[in-house]
């Protein structure tokens, strides 16, 4: 059997400690699948892909920087880890610490966690603690925690993460061979942005394979590096990206800046919508890994993107299973019918 996942793919190009011992559940190495009839939507001429990241084993793209982080702290030796979470890194890393046979805690903010999501922490073995607060405020407690104890810190704030998440840009450039015009994707705490930019710079000095724009796509209700402040109480849909207090926010501002990318923000409404869009061609994805695309549609029609002749690469960062309510809420009862051929026959063909 070929042994892989990114550490075993990409191992040379990421800066772990040599006492690392690699914990993998062979992720990454996800499809970067053609979106032909979007693409026709939007005008036309040019390549449009989403980067389906909610393959990856705990169904989000975390499981990336999250091999990386437990392969760390497994060698470092310590026996816990916690992280804050919207919900996907608390599955991840629930997933990846019970791999490593560590204890994980996880922080989430009270009612505001997908199902799938706290389902997978608690499946996977992690102790589950809401917080009567906002994920800015479950991370601001991880930190002090663990300043005081001796339990990894696994959010994006550890550097490891984004040494493992920037293999999705290696991924991208070796599939396409050479990066894309545009990537754009979605931001919350800023880890994903901060971790694609290092990848993409890493690539480009490294083989040239050259840089991509970067759109950098918030919720309106929770969108502090558009406003260019603090968010006390973001609000969205989305509840994956319902973050006020980057972590990582300078850094993602100065992503999309150096690459000559922006920041903007789009409505729940315009996420909902994309999300639907984009299951129409098969891609069910949960509400935040619709923002990027949502982002570039918005940026095409106002004619502040001209995607002729261009690739452009849209990070689809988790599976719609994710965030199965979101569907449920909004769908009619489906039909009951006796065990009938001729009832059959009225209601799907009249
Ligand atoms: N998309 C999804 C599905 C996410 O779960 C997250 C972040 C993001 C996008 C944004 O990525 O934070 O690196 O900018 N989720 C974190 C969590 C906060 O706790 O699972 P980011």
């Amino acid at each position: 059997m070929t042994y892989s996942g990114v550490i075993h793919r990409y191992g040379q190009l990421l800066d772990l400690p040599t006492y690392s011992q690699p914990v993998t559940l062979l992720e990454g190495d996800t499809p970067l699948v053609p979106l032909p009839r979007l693409c026709k939507e939007l005008g036309g001429g040019f390549e449009l892909y989403a980067k389906y990241e909610g393959l990856n084993p705990s169904g989000s793209f975390k499981d990336r920087g999250m091999t990386a982080a437990i392969s760390e702290a497994l060698g470092r030796g310590v026996k816990s880890v916690i992280c804050a979470s919207t919900g996907n890194t608390a599955a991840s890393a629930a997933a990846y610490a019970g791999r490593a046979g560590l204890r994980a805690i996880v922080l989430i903010p009270e009612g505001k966690v997908a199902a799938g999501k706290l389902a997978g922490a608690v499946a996977y073995g992690a102790q589950v603690v809401q917080i009567q607060g906002s994920f800015d405020d479950a991370l601001s407690l991880v930190v002090r925690i663990t300043e005081k104890h001796s339990i990894a810190l696994v959010n994006s704030l550890n550097p490891y993460r984004l040494e493992g998440q920037k293999t999705a840009a290696f991924e991208i450039c070796d599939t396409l061979d050479g990066a894309p015009d545009w990537l754009c994707l979605p931001v919350g705490n800023a880890g994903n942005i901060t971790s694609y930019w290092m990848g993409f710079r890493q690539y480009q000095a490294q083989r040239s394979t050259g840089l991509p724009k970067i759109l950098g796509v918030q919720a309106e209700g929770a969108a502090p590096l558009v406003l260019g402040h603090a968010v006390d109480k973001p609000e969205t849909v989305a509840t994956a990206i319902r973050i006020g207090r980057p972590a990582r926010g300078e850094q993602a501002l100065q992503a999309a800046e150096e690459s000559g990318g922006r920041m903007m923000a789009v409505t729940d409404a315009q996420i909902l919508a994309m999300q639907r869009r984009l299951a129409g061609e098969g891609i069910w994805v949960e509400p935040a890994s619709a923002a990027g695309l949502a982002g570039l549609a918005v940026e095409i029609q106002a004619g502040r993107i001209d995607p002729k002749g261009k690739r452009i690469v849209a990070v689809c960062t988790g599976h719609g299973l994710k965030d199965p309510d979101i569907i449920v809420r909004n769908m009619p009862t489906p039909r009951v019918l006796p065990v009938d051929l001729g009832a059959l026959e009225q209601a799907i063909l009249s």
